[in-house]
């Protein structure tokens, strides 16, 4: 199964891919934890997007893509995975679609996370990552059980930079404008599957896995359905 997740920033794409990789044993690839190591590293990728990361705007297709190329690549193709937070622009999804019908494959689902914009900003100000492996928490949703420490590596929590106000509005602002329109082009393809992200964490993973149990594979061309998943 190959899915992608997409979500505005702090719709909670990063939260419900690790619970969700983890039930339903998936590897998880984050073009944003991806960026991050690249900058923790020092390395010229690293170099290349720190202005981009900071100033809350795409990192440039032509980067992003190859980046992505080369973690495909190095996937075995019967291995199945999530890709969170990539594609995020029509130009990466078809390339995505193209590196992945060159090995025979394809995206299965894209699962949208839905949350209002209100709450986007106070999960994103109260957010804290982890360091090491970039596990989300949130100083009142969903706190670490020791202080300052993720409960996962034991790894140092801090606040991601652009979590900054000003630079979250950017984000969505972005969002909105290049991400956005992506939703068409996987309901087009009859892949898109949109769940109420504004529940209990549990309650959303819940509902992502119970989803893609019911349809379970490539959705038929003929029948473009974009499947919702309804709060009970
Ligand atoms: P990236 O790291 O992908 O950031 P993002 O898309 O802005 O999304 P976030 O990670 O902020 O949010 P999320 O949806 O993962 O939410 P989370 O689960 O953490 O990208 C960062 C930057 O890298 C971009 O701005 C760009 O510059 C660059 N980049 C990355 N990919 C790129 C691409 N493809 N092309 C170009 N540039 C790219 O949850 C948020 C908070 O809410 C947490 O505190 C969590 O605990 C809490 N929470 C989660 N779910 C719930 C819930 N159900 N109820 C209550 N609280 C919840
Ligand atoms: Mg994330
Ligand atoms: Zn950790």
């Amino acid at each position: 199964m190959y899915l992608v997740f997409l979500g505005a920033p702090g719709a909670g794409k990063g939260t419900q891919a690790v619970a969700v990789s983890k039930q339903l044993g998936l590897t998880h690839l984050a073009s944003g934890d991806l960026f991050r190591q690249a900058q923790t590293r020092g390395d010229e990728l690293g170099r290349q997007v720190k202005s981009y990361i900071e100033k809350g705007l795409l990192v440039p297709d032509e980067i992003t893509i190859k980046m992505i190329q080369e973690h495909l690549e190095r996937f075995n193709p019967e291995q199945s995975f999530i890709l969170d937070g990539f594609p995020r622009t029509l130009e990466q999804a078809r390339a995505l679609d193209k590196m992945l019908s060159q090995r025979q494959k394809a995206i299965d689902r894209a699962v949208y996370i839905e949350v209002s914009p209100d709450e986007l900003t106070t999960r994103l100000t109260g957010r804290l990552t982890c360091r090491r492996c970039q596990a989300p928490y949130h100083r009142v949703n969903s706190p670490p059980r020791v202080q300052g420490r993720c409960d996962k590596c034991g790894g140092e929590l801090y606040t991601r930079p652009d979590d900054a106000a000003e630079t979250i509005k950017k984000r969505i602002e972005v969002y909105l404008e290049q991400t956005a329109p992506l939703m068409d082009y996987y309901r087009k393809a009859g892949k898109l599957l949109s769940v109420n992200g504004s529940q209990d964490i549990e309650k959303v993973t819940g509902d992502i896995v119970a989803a893609l149990a019911v349809s379970p594979g490539r959705p038929r061309p003929t029948q473009p359905t974009e499947a919702r998943v309804k709060s009970r």
